[in-house]
């Protein structure tokens, strides 16, 4: 595929159905300086009452995680909107993957807006369906495909966790990914060290969780890159990995580094780190803990007084935590502000107009994932939900 056939749109601007970002957002918003939004939120939560469950996701704005019905990482918000089958509309504070996700959990008489559709995630967007399947072609081509198992992280769109649930694969978090991993090479017991797995779409959560929890070696990872021919790799070099990497990342995780880290031991000696597994490996590998958002939530929130803390991670909740434990120094591991866009695209004139919509008999920003795919990536969500509760780091 080349990159002509992959554009990328400004945020909010222009229009690419099948991407995760890119998608005009409409409507008449309230404005941002309107000093009534709290008050209108309030109001219409209110009138919709049961009618409606807000979802939040841990690195949505102070301002619209205080309308969250519930809050969460990505696998407790999929379990929340899979089990709140009375809610009519369920509105996500999150993003695109996330809405679809909630759709395909939730009953097909359930509606589920995502307040602004521009919300969508760069990660995700890194693997289309056409150069996944391209890739899938190209394993059978060297004659390994019946040794893989697709497994896709939640961050990619209905149609990747389609392919998975299709040719025998599973979904993963950043909360359970090494589960989903054991689950996988089970699936190919039977071969041994032959048996493989082609992680999506984010390189780094793959190469940590396997590298790291699995004991898998760095040299049986290689990275699969959808741009290249072949995706740059020799049939030699596939047959020889148990871990094909999809070449994604987060550009908000990808930002911190290894001397930032070095430089806050100097500045604070005795200070932890803590980190999300979509940071790089050698970062990862610097820092004393890596988990997901609720991972370091419970972190914070056990910690002693007194303890001193860098977090690796988006900074909303960076900052959230840092408020909440005032008697822990919590400090954010980049020198600039970090903040998810795609995330921060969910705010309170995007709400406030979505649930007084609601309230009008609107249902604006629908996200409706079609039944083909609908039923394919239910089968790889569903594999997810049933793999066994307790992770390595349990
Ligand atoms: P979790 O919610 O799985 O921690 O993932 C973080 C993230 O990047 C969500 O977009
Ligand atoms: Fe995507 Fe990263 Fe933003 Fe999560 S933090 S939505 S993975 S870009």
């Amino acid at each position: 595929m080349s990159l002509v056939d992959l554009p990328l749109l400004p945020l909010g601007k222009g229009r690419d159905l099948d991407a995760e970002r890119g998608v005009e957002c409409p409507g008449d918003l309230p404005a941002a300086s309107d000093p009534d939004l709290v008050a209108r939120a309030r109001a219409a939560k209110e009138a919709l009452g049961e009618r409606v469950f807000v979802l939040g996701h841990h690195y949505q704005r102070d301002e619209v995680i205080q309308f969250a019905d519930v809050t969460g990482d990505s696998f407790k918000l999929a379990r929340d909107a899979a089990a709140r089958p009375a809610a009519e509309f369920i509105v996500f504070c999150g993003v695109h993957f996330m809405a679809e996700s909630a759709d395909i959990l939730t009953s097909p008489s359930q509606q589920v807006v995502l307040p602004d559709l521009a919300a969508g995630c760069s990660m995700a967007d890194m693997a289309r369906l056409r150069q996944v399947e391209d890739a899938w072609d190209a394993m059978a081509d060297a004659g390994i495909q019946d040794s893989v198992v697709p497994v896709t992280y939640m961050n990619s769109s209905a149609d990747i966790k389609a392919f998975c649930g299709r040719n025998g694969g599973v979904v993963c978090t950043s909360s359970n990914a090494d589960v989903a991993l054991d689950w996988a090479f089970a699936q190919k017991a039977d071969l041994g060290e032959g048996a493989k797995v082609l992680f999506l779409p984010d390189q780094h959560l793959g190469r940590n969780t396997a590298v790291l929890q699995m004991g898998i070696g760095l040299d049986e990872c290689v990275v699969w890159d959808p741009l290249q021919p072949g995706g740059g790799l020799t049939a030699d070099e596939l047959r020889k990995a148990r871990m094909i990497l999809w070449k994604g990342h987060c550009s908000v995780h990808g930002r911190f580094s290894e001397d930032v880290v070095d430089e806050l031991r100097v500045k604070h000696p005795g200070i932890n780190v803590l980190v999300h597994p979509e940071c790089k490996h050698e970062v990862v590998l610097k820092a004393d803990l890596v988990g997901s958002t609720e991972f370091i939530i419970k972190t914070i929130e056990a910690a002693e007084p007194g303890t001193v803390w860098a977090i690796g991670t988006e900074l909303n909740l960076v900052k959230r935590l840092a408020d909440a434990h005032p008697d822990k120094t919590i400090v954010f591991l980049d020198r600039n502000v970090c903040y998810c866009s795609t995330m921060n695209r969910i705010d309170l004139p995007h709400l406030v107009w979505a649930l007084e919509s609601l309230v009008a008999g609107t249902v604006v920003n629908r996200i409706s994932v079609d039944p083909d795919t609908e039923a394919d990536a239910l089968v790889a969500l569903q594999r997810m939900l049933d793999l066994p509760g307790k992770s390595h780091r349990d």
